[in-house]
């Protein structure tokens, strides 16, 4: 039996819309092909939004989010900011503002590794192979939403870095709540041995250890951790951390994938999730068909895990990528010396490989 679900989509700024079209395509082929309505709706967030509106995220861009049942999200983003911090509206608000008001507190980034692109990451493949990590990263506490300050004088700045019980306990059952769904294994990454966030970090999360004794626990602090992620990534599978250290850590372990353009995120609360891949806009390769589109397709791959629990569906889309990858393809971020140039391909004609396999992948 089919589901019916009504999906936002906001493409957002740069190579946003470029790949999002291709999510969105995939989502549009699976519905047929199983029978489920998906319906869709569009709205502005970003650059795109103040440059119509004023608002990096207009009011109607949120009621529509609150109303649907999942949300695709490009990226925002724009030159013209990263060169003026003094600017006072900036796209990036509109991704804080609507985490916040959604109460998306945790961010899932899978570390899926393909093994057709054990070459394509700067790391050596022996090192690679069998990597498998869940990152939950908190998403609406820490320096990102503390009280940030500027003296008078203008030479001093200073960020608050806050966390309440409530918020590390929330993240911490739903990061133990997949473990026990995986190899049950947890490393909880923090710094306690200098910040006080860190250590009620560590103390709430211990107490939430308790109630899954079947897990097997492991405090890292952050410096530990950067390094033993490239180090030894196959000793990593459910990786619990705070918000700024969540966000360098799985840059980092974007490399493990071998580009930005191959992770997809999921951030959920308690309602409407919002799907996205890790990258930005991309301003150097905006509106050059250069974009990678897989991290977007891979996010509508967790969409329907996720909000929708349609694993088979999930599943059928990541074999179609695995597909494409064995046959060859790349985009220009993926491709490397031994990659056949006539393979090398642009986002429309990625975008277009992965649909033609979809259509023929048959589940194994
Ligand atoms: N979630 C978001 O919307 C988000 C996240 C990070 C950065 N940003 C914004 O994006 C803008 C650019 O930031 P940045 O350059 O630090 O990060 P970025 O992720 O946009 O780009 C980093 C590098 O990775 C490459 N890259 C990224 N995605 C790719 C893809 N799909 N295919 C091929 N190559 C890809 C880019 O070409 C660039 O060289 C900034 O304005 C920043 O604020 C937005």
């Amino acid at each position: 039996m089919g589901i019916k679900k009504h999906i936002l989509v906001i493409p957002g700024d740069g190579i946003g819309p470029e790949v999002t079209t291709w999510g969105k395509a995939v989502l549009e082929n699976i519905a047929e092909e199983y029978g489920h309505e998906f319906t869709f709706d569009g709205a502005l967030m970003g650059h795109a939004a103040i440059e119509v509106t004023g608002s990096p995220l207009p009011d109607d861009t949120l009621a529509k989010a609150k109303a649907s049942d999942a949300i695709l999200f490009g990226a925002i983003g724009h030159i013209k900011y990263d060169n003026d911090p003094s600017a006072k509206v900036r796209p990036e608000q509109g991704l804080l503002k609507i985490r916040k008001e959604l109460g998306l507190y945790a961010n899932l980034r899978p570390i899926m590794l393909f093994d057709e692109l054990l070459d394509a990451s700067s790391l050596k493949p022996e090192i690679l192979k069998g990597t498998d990590i869940l990152f939950f990263r908190e998403l609406t506490g820490d320096v990102y939403f503390g009280e940030k300050k500027r003296s008078e004088d203008g030479n001093t700045g200073s960020d608050l870095m806050i966390y309440h019980r409530y918020e590390v306990e929330r993240i911490a059952v739903k990061a133990y709540e997949a473990a026990m769904l995986r190899s049950k294994r947890l490393c909880s990454v923090d710094k306690a041995n200098v910040l006080e966030t860190s250590r009620l970090w560590r103390e709430v999360v211990q107490e939430v250890a308790k109630r899954y004794p079947e897990v097997e626990t492991e405090h890292m602090f952050i410096d530990n951790a950067a390094m033993q992620l490239v180090k030894n990534p196959k000793k990593f599978d459910v990786v619990l951390t705070a918000n700024l250290f969540g966000d360098i850590l799985t840059d980092e372990a974007s490399q493990i994938a071998g580009s930005m353009g191959m992770l997809a995120s999921a951030s959920i609360g308690d309602g409407t999730g919002f799907f996205e891949p890790i990258h930005g806009s991309a301003h150097d390769i905006a509106g050059q068909n250069k974009a990678n589109p897989l991290a977007s397709i891979l996010s509508v791959a967790l969409m329907l895990e996720i909000s929708f629990g349609l694993t088979e569906e999930a599943k059928r889309i990541t074999d179609a990528i695995d597909k494409t990858l064995k046959a060859g393809y790349r985009t220009g971020d993926i491709a490397d010396a031994h990659t056949d140039p006539a393979k090398i391909l642009g986002t429309k004609q990625m975008g277009q490989k992965v649909l033609q396999y979809l259509k023929e992948t048959v589940l194994n």
